[in-house]
């Protein structure tokens, strides 16, 4: 398994992204502990396949996350809990073949790290091992602190994820904004300094109030990566089928369209299907040809 691991040619790592944190009067620039001075908003996108980590690989996107909407966007799966380890790894392999420059990140799936953590620290090796992945994802707060410490024991990179995490889509009864009371928007900074605390290197703040995501960011000293959390964050995510117009199902309302690739498809599919139905496709220049002789020959044959 290659990684592509080359720092020093542009190739964007853990401590690259701890040193894109935007300085605030509460979490002061850190440039001088980890050399670098960017303080440029860290871009981050999900892709699922080899075709679309690269092109947002060699696009300059900064941190490439297998997110497990590949579940719902890629899968058709109803919600991300049936994804299995073995459906991740294969499309972080796939992932991983595509990209050079950007951080990957692999999400860990529902149940992979709800039950022992020393099992869970096992999954998470996996990713790494045989999937190339530069760190992993964990849904969950406070009550994750344990095994992120453990990850990050075992060498692994933890970018954290509060909020509305997809994972906890019973416990909340629906995919709703969270954080949106007192009580819940305390137990969200609670949640994002545990996480801190636990050695995540960044957190992904999900579907939360902007007043809420801008407090939390100004408190810690790992990056915020944002989705649906307003823009004070240090970063952006989004699900690259819902900004491309590839999603099917509902689309949130901080999902911007940039493009739709949806609707493209379905123009080229109706294209071709009327062209070979009316015997346009293929063209003469889109056949193979014999060369003369042996078009010749092959037509003073007899037929037996
Ligand atoms: O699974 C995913 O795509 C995610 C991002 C939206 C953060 O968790």
């Amino acid at each position: 398994m290659s990684t592509a691991f080359d720092a020093g040619n542009g190739k964007i790592t853990v401590p690259d992204i701890l040193g894109r944190k935007i300085s605030t009067p509460s979490s002061p620039n850190q440039s001088s502990d980890r050399g670098g001075s960017d303080r440029r908003k860290i871009v981050c996108l999900t892709a699922y396949d080899y075709p679309t980590a690269r092109l947002l690989d060699e696009a300059g996107v900064d941190v490439v996350l297998v997110g497990d909407s590949v579940g719902m966007v890629v899968l058709g799966y109803e919600n991300t809990l049936p994804l299995t380890v073995e459906e991740m790894l294969h499309h972080t392999r796939a992932v991983r073949r595509g990209v050079r420059r950007a951080l990957l990140v692999a999400d860990m799936p529902y149940g992979s790290f709800h039950g022992d953590k020393d099992e869970a620290v096992r999954n998470a090796v996996r990713f790494v091992k045989e999937a190339g992945a530069e760190a992993v994802k964990v849904e969950g707060g406070e009550r994750r602190m344990e095994l992120i410490a453990q990850m990050v024991e075992a060498e692994i990179p933890v970018m954290g994820h509060i909020g509305l995490t997809p994972q906890s889509l019973h416990a909340f009864g629906g995919f709703r904004v969270q954080g949106k009371t007192m009580e819940a928007a305390q137990q969200l900074l609670r949640d994002a300094r545990a996480v801190e605390a636990a050695g995540a290197f960044s957190i992904v703040l999900e579907s939360i109030p902007r007043e809420l995501a801008a407090r939390i960011t100004s408190e810690l000293r790992i990056p915020t990566i944002g989705i649906g959390a307003g823009p004070e964050c240090d970063g952006q995510i989004l699900v690259l089928h819902d900004m491309i117009g590839l999603s099917l199902g509902h689309t949130p309302k901080f999902a911007r369209r940039y493009a739709n690739v949806g609707e493209a498809i379905s123009h080229a599919v109706a294209a071709y299907a009327e062209d070979v139905r009316e015997g346009r496709f293929p063209a003469d220049e889109e056949s193979y040809h014999l060369s003369s002789e042996v078009r010749e020959r092959l037509l003073a044959i007899r037929r037996s």
